[in-house]
């Protein structure tokens, strides 16, 4: 039986499985066993959150250009599910309204990624209106964001996603009063994992890309990871 509570948090929903940040991705995720479930935030013209990862709606959806150059209205009407697969043809983009409606009921974690500046406030409010400030952890890569957030909420989660995994950027996440560090998973030892740790911050590994990366990371130690295949990782800590 596995003590150690690790989360797993299927990244964009179960992507491996399904379209990125859609609605089948984020059931396929629960469906598998996932603990939580990972997205990435963005704002559309008219000022609606939505979740998608790319700078751009092309790689996705049968759209073009970025997400901040239509209205929802427009958005709405696009196709993101062709691209992985024509059985998710009409699969939508999704708010993060209609994610937390769907979603913010059941007992899962959520990692929010903010993709983008300015959206802080909204996404707070969002967060307060559905009640799962306990299980949301906001993080991003852009640390003035996270430093916006943690400005209006004193005592959210915040996780800072680093592309270097140093005492520098323990003590960036210290300073904003953060939970989590966010490495890339080829970036850690369990020297700098227990570092972290020893500073009182939880550590979630990102970039976890097959199998003996998830391995990986769990001997170095972490508190969990976003990652593509959450069956993987739940099948692997109901075994040990
Ligand atoms: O878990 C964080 C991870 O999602 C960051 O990378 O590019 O997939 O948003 P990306
Ligand atoms: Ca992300």
């Amino acid at each position: 039986m596995n003590e150690r509570y690790i989360s797993n948090l299927a990244h964009r929903g179960a992507s491996e499985y399904a379209p990125e940040n859609t609605m089948a991705a984020f059931y396929k995720a629960v469906e598998l066993g996932a603990n939580g479930i990972e997205t990435d935030l963005k704002i559309s013209r008219d000022g609606v959150i939505l979740l998608l990862h790319d700078e751009k709606l092309d790689r996705t959806t049968n759209g073009t250009g970025k997400a901040s150059e239509y209205t929802w209205a427009e958005l709405r009407g696009l196709d993101a599910g062709s691209w992985f697969s024509p059985r998710y043809e009409g699969e939508r983009l999704v708010e993060l309204e209609q994610f937390l409606h769907g979603f913010g009921a059941k007992s899962l974690h959520f990692a929010l990624e903010f993709k983008e500046r300015g959206i802080e406030k909204q996404t707070l409010e969002m967060i307060r209106a559905y009640d799962v400030k306990e299980r949301v952890t906001l993080t991003s890569f852009i640390y003035e964001e996270l430093v916006a957030a943690r400005a209006i909420d004193a005592d959210i989660r915040i996780g800072y996603l680093v592309k270097t995994f140093d005492e520098q950027a323990i003590e960036q996440v210290k300073a904003i009063d953060g939970t989590q560090i966010c490495p890339r998973c080829s970036q850690l030892t369990p020297e700098n994992v227990l570092l972290a740790k020893s500073r009182g911050l939880e550590v979630r590994a990102w970039g976890v890309a097959d199998e003996e990366w998830m391995h990986h990371a769990l001997r170095c130690g972490v508190d969990g990871m976003t990652i593509n295949f959450p069956d993987k990782l739940a099948a692997s800590l109901g075994k040990s």
